[in-house]
């Protein structure tokens, strides 16, 4: 199995990384406009396998798609990370047009891949690369929802002092302020998270997910890419795996939620067809509002790359 990560940045080069020592594929492709940077990086990486005990075939790529060719599963990591006091949203010009190029270029080596994308402004560059691939909506799908997870999780971890192993957690909505982390379908090792954790607290943890990215960028001075890399490399393992596994994942709906041609985080089965199966749930009126609202922002996002793709 061949795994293609575009853009050996913070993000990209850690996913890479994951992807290696975990061996969650035979070979990867790191590839990246700056020359040599992807060759450097990848070059330190399968040095690492004497000392981490792995096989991973990896090597990099200056801008030479031919050597993506075949990709079963292609990570697109290259664009613009946040800067303090940027949005997600303030870099869709720049993304936009680096997305749509590296898609065509993947596209036109592995015909057949599946699309993980991870440059922000995320939903709406899931549309962008969505759009420049021709491919169904199953294979074109974007990484929030584990990171934005993990990040819940963590944190109610840390309040209650127990394994973050034993959280579970869902979350729905863009990949934003107006995300929607969903206390009802939060368990900890099976018990309700409302029994745990006082109402109070539970929203103050909400809060902080919520502004999960923004906290690093304000720490770093550019955005995070541990959670990041590990979420997308988890992604690529439950693909290559067929491992059938429960995800929030950014796609495209087309009448789920009530909600239609939008990009939005739902839960999905995660197997070797990328989605093989979106869960619907039966959500209350609040948490069904919160969501329409989350996607009236991406909404508002992907009528800004529209106007730009209509040259306005
Ligand atoms: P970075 O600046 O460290 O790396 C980006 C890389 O993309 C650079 O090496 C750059 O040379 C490369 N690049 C730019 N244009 C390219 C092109 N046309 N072809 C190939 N490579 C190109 O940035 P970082 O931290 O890795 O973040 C990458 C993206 O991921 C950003 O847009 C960031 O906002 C986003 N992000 C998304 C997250 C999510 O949850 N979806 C989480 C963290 C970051
Ligand atoms: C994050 O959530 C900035 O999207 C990036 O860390």
């Amino acid at each position: 199995m061949k795994v293609t990560v575009v853009g050996a940045g913070n993000v990209g080069a850690t996913c890479a990384d994951v992807l290696a020592y975990r061996e969650v594929a035979s070979e990867v492709v790191l590839l990246d406009i700056k020359e040599g940077v992807a060759e450097g990086k990848a070059l330190d990486i399968l040095q690492k396998g004497p000392i981490d005990l792995y096989n991973t075939r990896i090597s990099g790529s200056t801008n030479d798609y031919s050597k993506t060719a075949n990709s079963d599963v292609v990570v697109i990591t290259s664009g613009l990370p946040r800067k303090p006091g940027m949005t997600r949203d303030d870099l869709i010009a720049t993304n936009a047009g680096i997305v749509k190029t590296v898609t065509e270029n993947v596209v036109k080596h592995s015909p057949n891949t599946i699309i993980i994308v991870v440059s922000n402004p995320l939903d709406v560059m899931t549309y962008c690369a969505h759009l420049a691939s021709g491919l169904p909506r199953n294979r074109v799908i974007g990484m929030a929802g584990i990171l934005d997870t993990a990040r819940y999780r963590a944190f109610l971890a840390e309040e209650l002092n127990i394994s973050p192993k034993d959280i579970q957690a869902m979350l729905l909505g863009g990949h934003g302020d107006t995300m929607v982390p969903l206390p009802r379908y939060t368990t900890v090792g099976g018990i309700p998270v409302t029994e745990l954790v006082d109402a109070e607290k539970l929203e103050l943890i909400i809060e902080r997910t919520k502004r999960g990215g923004g906290e690093l960028v304000k720490l770093m001075g550019t955005s995070a890419w541990y959670a990041p890399g590990s979420a997308a490399a988890q992604m690529v393992e439950a693909i290559l795996k067929d491992q059938k596994r429960i995800f929030p994942v950014c796609m495209q709906l087309t009448g789920e939620y009530g909600l239609n041609n939008v990009y939005q985080g739902v839960p999905v089965v995660l197997g070797r067809n990328g989605v093989e199966r979106l869960l619907e749930l039966s959500l209350d009126t609040q948490e069904l509002q919160l969501m329409h609202e989350s996607a009236k922002a991406v909404r508002g996002v992907m009528e800004v790359l529209d106007n730009i793709n209509a040259g306005k």
